[in-house]
């Protein structure tokens, strides 16, 4: 899973200690996340698998091409959780979608909560990641 590679490199190179705790945050957040959708794909009698996202993988990439880039330290986390807010705005989409699927499929409404509880946490992820932006350009 891409996040498994893109959050932990977030928190190497990000110095802000508030962002730096967010993005450790939202990585255990995402492996619970990852063991709820492979619960779901249970629930549907289909074997779990892990497909790449184009968007989400070029959202990353254009994060990593312009990341370095920026110089100064607190621009550089600000454009960090900038990239974070567009993926989870991205990640929000999915889940939307997911959770309509589930409900036309007239899934369990167990299934369909640990859709919502993912996509809560994505919701929380998003404003915090959000508000730190906020904060880190506030500080240049
Ligand atoms: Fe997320």
């Amino acid at each position: 899973m891409l996040a498994f590679d893109v959050l932990p490199s977030l928190v190497s190179s990000t110095e802000d200690e508030r962002l730096r705790a967010a993005f450790e945050e939202h990585l255990g957040e995402t492996r619970a996340q990852s063991e709820r959708a492979e619960g779901v794909f249970r629930a549907l009698g289909l074997d779990p698998s892990s497909n790449r996202s184009a968007p989400l993988e070029a959202l990353a990439k254009s994060h990593d091409e312009l990341a370095g880039k920026v110089v100064l330290p607190a621009l550089r986390d600000a454009f960090h959780a900038a990239a974070a807010v567009a993926t989870e705005r991205w990640e929000l989409t999915l889940y939307e979608a997911a959770i309509d699927l589930a409900n036309a499929m007239r899934l369990d409404g167990e299934a369909v909560g640990l859709l919502e509880q993912s996509r809560a946490e994505e919701h929380h992820a998003l404003l915090v990641a959000e508000a730190e932006r906020r904060r880190l350009l506030d500080s240049v």
